[in-house]
């Protein structure tokens, strides 16, 4: 599992999968772990004994100091997120080796403003964004006015860039979504130019290092942040995020060729969560989607809100397989089923009457579509204690119904599952051999 030279972690749901945790996991092996896409929407838990660790940022690999972490190009950089998660980390005694990308494109303060205005605007049509201004900073960067993090250390062109992404999105703001905004194009330079100082010291050529790196056979391991069914080509359109997610935008978001055999990982819970707007057809509501939701703890690390939840939906994992390629997949929160009586999965979707494996791309199908389900067994609840027995023993000594349940995902979705997480601890993992 770990001589692999490239790993990729990638969500296989709508995010909050549990791709921290393993990141985390395997990072302890890798000399590089690259973030490629996505800013700080992100919200990746690591927990470690009794130390939890929230990170938006940063890449989950940064708890090992033998690790370089890199804010490769594909990530929105927010540099007040950035400059108080390493300040936070420093003050757990964590000095954070940490490299950013000078191309990568920074999200300013109009952008999250931008977000508040659009969400309004967009209605049940958009995502239910967490409003740190993805879509407007993404937006900015295809319209070709984006301000990179580059820019923030060359103080002529950043004035010069800055004129025109500011005109642009303040009228925006004000003539279109009718919202004010007072903070003016000096008082944001000025702040800029400040945080373009303290992360002066992270900022380079990230594609240079991380290809020279590859050619001397260094490791790396590429973190993913959201999740298939948010990745805004091949997600639940348009109620998904703007930056791929997909595993193959490491190259695209890392700037290298990676022309190598790859360990590709699927991260999916045993259940599904999801937090914002979209159809979600095996949604489980009322008193079962609540006792679920509080088992599982499912509240947002970057926002709080209540996560939805439902069981576990195979089209959406058959996509991730297909779309991502993935070698392997890891199931995460076994240990939140247990105690559940029987399991639902769902195994195709009725749309109309009609069977349907693959995801639709239609949204009226998608909206249409009544999930197929397939009842299985269930197994008891688990201690601390049985837990940490089970990953001595691994996979063989799990009960028979977490095999069978396992390997019945197996066999529908054509993709082992090579991983079995039942806790959030680092410990409480079992990599099946
Ligand atoms: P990410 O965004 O994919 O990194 O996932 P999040 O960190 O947002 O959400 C996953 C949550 O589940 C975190 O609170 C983790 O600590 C927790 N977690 C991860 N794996 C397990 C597991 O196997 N069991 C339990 N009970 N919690 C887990
Ligand atoms: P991690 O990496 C779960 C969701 C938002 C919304 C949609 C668009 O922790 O798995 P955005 O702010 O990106 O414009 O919001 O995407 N979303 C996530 N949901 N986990 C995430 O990240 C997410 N990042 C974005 O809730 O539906
Ligand atoms: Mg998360």
């Amino acid at each position: 599992m770990n001589s692999q030279q490239l790993t990729v972690i990638v969500g296989a749901q709508w995010g909050d999968e549990g791709k921290g945790k393993i990141t985390d996991f395997f990072a302890g092996n890798c000399d590089y772990v690259v973030r490629y896409q996505g800013g700080n929407n992100a919200g990746h838990t690591l927990v470690v004994g009794d130390q939890v660790y929230k990170l938006h940022l940063i890449p989950s690999g940064v708890l090992y100091p033998s690790a370089i972490s890199v804010i490769g190009t594909g990530v929105v950089v927010d540099p007040r997120v950035l400059l108080s998660e390493i300040t936070e980390l420093q003050k757990r005694g964590i000095n954070p080796r940490l490299l950013i990308s000078e191309r990568a494109h920074v999200i300013m303060p109009y952008h999250i403003a931008m977000d508040e205005g659009l969400s309004k605007l967009q209605g049940e049509l958009g995502a239910g964004s967490t409003k740190r201004g993805i879509a407007p900073v993404a937006a900015d960067k295809m319209y070709r006015h984006g301000i990179r993090v580059g820019d923030l250390i060359e103080p002529e062109i950043f004035k010069e860039k800055l004129k025109t992404a500011y005109a642009f999105n303040t009228q925006i703001i004000t003539k279109v979504f009718g919202l004010p905004y007072s903070a003016s194009i000096d008082e944001i330079y000025q702040e800029y130019i400040g945080y373009g100082e303290q992360l002066k010291k992270y900022i380079t050529d990230t594609e240079v290092e991380l290809a020279n790196a590859y050619r001397n056979n260094k490791s790396f391991l590429f973190e993913g942040a959201q999740g298939m069914s948010l990745d805004p080509d091949h997600g639940v359109y348009p109620h998904t995020t703007s930056t791929n997610n997909i595993a193959g935008y490491i190259e695209v978001g890392g700037g290298v060729g990676f022309n190598c055999q790859k360990k590709i990982i699927g991260i999916a819970k045993a259940y599904v969560s999801r937090v914002g707007t979209s159809p979600f057809p095996t949604e489980l509501l009322g008193d079962d989607g609540e006792n679920l939701r509080k088992k599982g703890n499912e509240y947002g690390t970057t926002t709080g809100r209540p996560r939805r939840v439902g069981w576990l939906d195979l089209v959406q994992l058959r996509q991730t397989v297909r779309v991502s390629g993935l070698t392997d997949l890891a199931l995460m929160k076994l240990d939140i089923l247990a105690g559940l009586g029987d399991i639902k999965i769902c195994v195709a979707y009725d749309v109309n009457g009609e069977r349907v494996e693959e995801m639709p791309a239609s949204l009226a199908k998608f909206r249409a579509a009544k999930p197929i389900y397939e009842t299985l067994p269930g197994w008891s609840d688990m201690s601390e204690t049985q837990v940490a027995e089970m990953v001595k023993n691994g996979f063989k000594d799990l009960p028979t119904n977490i095999k069978k349940y396992t390997e019945f995902i197996e066999k529908n979705i054509g993709c082992k599952i090579s991983i079995i997480s039942l806790g959030p601890k680092r410990s409480e993992t079992i990599v099946r051999t």
